[in-house]
């Protein structure tokens, strides 16, 4: 007769993660684990480039997609998914016929992000945000409706950022919305002068606490 088991839930999850290697338990593990290792060890490798220790808190994530409405919206581009959580977050506000253009640089989290959100409506371009209009158009459209930043401007070289918000503002149909997030308010000059409007606010559960930012082009 089997004996019953004596462990607590969280064990025999567990055990059940070693027993069985090629079980739904495993793909559970991983997903949950996977993303914040590779995470860490790309910041670990380019601290720079990578801009953060850890992804984005739900709480910057729906500060950041918050007062938008979805509905409307047909094509968003994304610099800096990362790991994709934000990208996850934004497809799940998406609409069956929308489009989501998601630009990274690092192979790592080009590679993983392909591989881990298999959704028809994402396509993963490996290339830095200043070749906005060359995504765009190859996936046969001319502007965007949203751009959603995650990139790490305020330690990224000036003539690098500047590249991207001018081709940013030239990409964006006319009421579309520029939205990201930084964690000083360093760079939010040069913001400033591309975009007219830039609204900020500060979203202190997040590591570490950042400014979310929301620009149009036009008139201050
Ligand atoms: C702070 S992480 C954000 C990751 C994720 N979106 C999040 O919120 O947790 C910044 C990301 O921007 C990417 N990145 C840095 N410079 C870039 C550039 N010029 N174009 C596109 N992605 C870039 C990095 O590789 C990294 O994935």
């Amino acid at each position: 007769m089997a004996r019953p088991c004596r462990c607590t839930p969280k064990q025999r999850r567990l055990s059940l993660t070693t027993i069985n290697l090629t079980g739904p338990t495993v793909a559970t593990a991983r997903t949950r684990t996977r993303p914040r290792l590779l995470f860490a060890r790309s910041f670990l490798a380019n601290p720079r480039g990578t801009g953060s220790l850890i992804p984005s808190s739900r709480r910057l994530i729906n500060r950041l997609l918050g007062g938008i409405d979805w509905s409307k919206v047909q094509t968003v581009v994304e610099y800096g998914p990362g790991t994709g959580v934000v990208t996850r977050a934004l497809l799940a506000r998406l609409g069956p016929d929308a489009k989501l253009i998601a630009m990274e640089i690092n192979p790592d989290f080009v590679s993983f992000l392909r591989r881990d959100i298999p959704d028809t409506r994402l396509t993963i371009v490996a290339a830095s945000a200043e070749s906005v209009a060359a995504a765009l158009a190859g996936n046969g459209r001319s502007h965007c409706d949203v751009a959603v930043s995650s990139l790490p401007f305020s330690i990224m070289p000036d003539d690098v950022c500047q590249a991207i918000l001018v081709a940013t503002a030239a990409a964006m149909a006319p009421d579309a919305v520029f939205v990201g997030y930084q964690y000083s308010t360093r760079w939010l000059g040069a913001l400033r002068q591309v975009f007219g409007q830039v609204s900020v606010r500060f979203e202190l559960r997040n590591w570490p606490p950042a400014f979310v930012f929301n620009a149009r082009v036009g008139p201050q």
